[in-house]
């Protein structure tokens, strides 16, 4: 069985055995309600931006509900944004005004979160971006919502990005000292690859990111980070794709977690259709953690301050299914064994998962399990699965089936259990 040989700074072991987490983006953009990065992508100037600011008024938001419905789903940690591209800060943070406290919200949106996270035992992680459009220091590049306009820019190309990362890097401190524990550290993003001949992206010398990294493991030496600041981490984050396999760093095996959306957007969209059906969410979170991953599922809650209907129904079918299958995603990895098509395993000590993501007619054919399963049941009725290993060379009628060497056959009924993705428990020989 791969194990990640990576060394790094943070705590994984609780990472990689909780292996599922809740994204969630929440900010002034919920109110337009047409993707977190609208500034970017409609070009809005401050003034038209300040529209969502000046209406951002989350009457609904219970944060307790929030807690609720990602526990039930079966998560067990969550990564919120703390501020995201637009430079909106959801908690009361001593360097800016540009903070829901200053909304018609009038109140730290962030805090109640935390503790209403914590309460129902779920790890508690942030989202913080460099990136920061709203700030006045931040140089105009390529991304900025204002890179078309050459007046704009003209008046603006003395912007000290110094004076951006103090802002930063104090914020950081901010977050990592006033509200205890904190497990995750997530920045977002660097693009310092980026060139647009008048302007170039920003990386880890931007962002100062070996300074920013002390900063943070002084404040929260256990505290896990991730790889967006140009400079290691402790996990690899990829985004909206399942990897073929464990991702690897110079060949060698790391911890990583994949993110994904709903329906595509990260921020509330009212009007995206493309939202993923439970089943495939449920391959989706197996898929990942056969491959060794954790998978952080998001949420954009809208400008009321609720989760998305379509995002409840979705969590409330993965907590379905994770109330009876979590022994094949908390504590499991993948396994040496490679499952027959249309499947996965994940593997935790003695116990081997078998996750059928199509359910074939009567037989599953088991390549190199003969002789080596004491036990097998169904994960969600405990139920017993009969066991065949067939001699290759004996004699068969045209009504039993032929077998192959080291074969090991399990006999499964012939309809499919009512859930997403049936599991078969295998118990390997001591
Ligand atoms: C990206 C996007 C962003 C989203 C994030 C999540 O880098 O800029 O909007 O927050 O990825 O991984």
């Amino acid at each position: 069985m791969p194990k990640s040989s990576q060394k790094t700074g943070g705590d994984t072991a609780w990472f990689t055995h909780d292996r599922f987490g809740m994204f969630i983006h929440w900010g002034i953009y919920a109110s337009a309600a047409r993707h977190e990065w609208v500034k970017n992508r409609e070009r809005l100037t401050d003034e038209h931006y300040s529209r969502y600011f000046d209406h951002f008024d989350p009457d609904l938001y219970d944060p307790a509900a929030w807690a609720r419905e990602a526990r039930n789903a079966g998560m067990k940690y969550f990564v919120v944004t703390s501020k995201h591209h637009d430079g909106f800060c959801l908690w009361d943070s001593a360097l800016t005004d540009y903070k829901a406290p200053n909304t018609p919200a009038a109140r730290d949106l962030l805090k109640p979160m935390v503790e209403a996270f914590r309460s129902e035992g779920l790890k508690t992680g942030f989202y913080h971006s460099l990136i920061d459009w709203h700030h006045p220091e931040f140089p105009v590049d390529g991304l900025h919502p204002r890179r078309d306009d050459a007046d704009f820019r003209n008046a603006n190309k003395d912007r000290d990005i110094n004076k951006y990362v103090e802002y930063l890097h104090g914020q950081t401190r901010e977050l990592l000292s006033s509200l205890g524990r904190i497990d995750v550290m997530w920045f977002d993003f660097s693009y310092s690859g980026s060139d647009w001949g008048w302007s170039k992206g920003k990386g880890k010398d931007d962002w100062q990111s070996e300074k920013l990294i002390e900063l943070v493991r002084s404040l929260q030496p256990h505290i896990v980070l991730n790889d967006r600041l140009e400079i290691g981490g402790d996990i690899r984050t990829p985004e909206q794709y399942q990897p073929r396999e464990w991702l690897t760093v110079d060949g060698k095996p790391v911890v990583w977690e994949a993110c994904q959306t709903f329906s595509g957007s990260w921020g509330y969209y009212r009007d995206e259709y493309t939202w993923k059906s439970v089943d495939m969410l449920v391959q989706m979170l197996i898929d990942t953690v056969s491959k060794g991953g954790n998978l952080l599922l998001n949420v954009g809650p809208n400008a009321r301050g609720e989760f998305d209907p379509r995002a409840v129904e979705r969590l409330r079918g993965m907590g379905e299914w994770m109330r009876l299958h979590s022994r094949s995603i908390y504590g499991c990895t993948a396994s040496g064994f490679t499952p027959p098509p249309d499947c996965r395993y994940t593997q935790n000590g003695r116990r081997l998962y078998l996750h059928l993501f199509a359910w074939p007619f009567k037989h599953v054919h088991l390549d190199g399990l003969a002789g080596k399963v004491e036990y097998a049941q169904l994960l969600n009725d405990a139920s017993e699965i009969a066991m065949r290993e067939i001699d290759p060379h004996a004699q068969v009628q045209n009504t039993t089936m032929s077998g192959s060497a080291g074969t090991l056959t399990l006999e499964i009924p012939v309809r499919k259990p009512p859930v997403a993705v049936p599991v078969i428990e295998l118990f390997l020989k001591g």
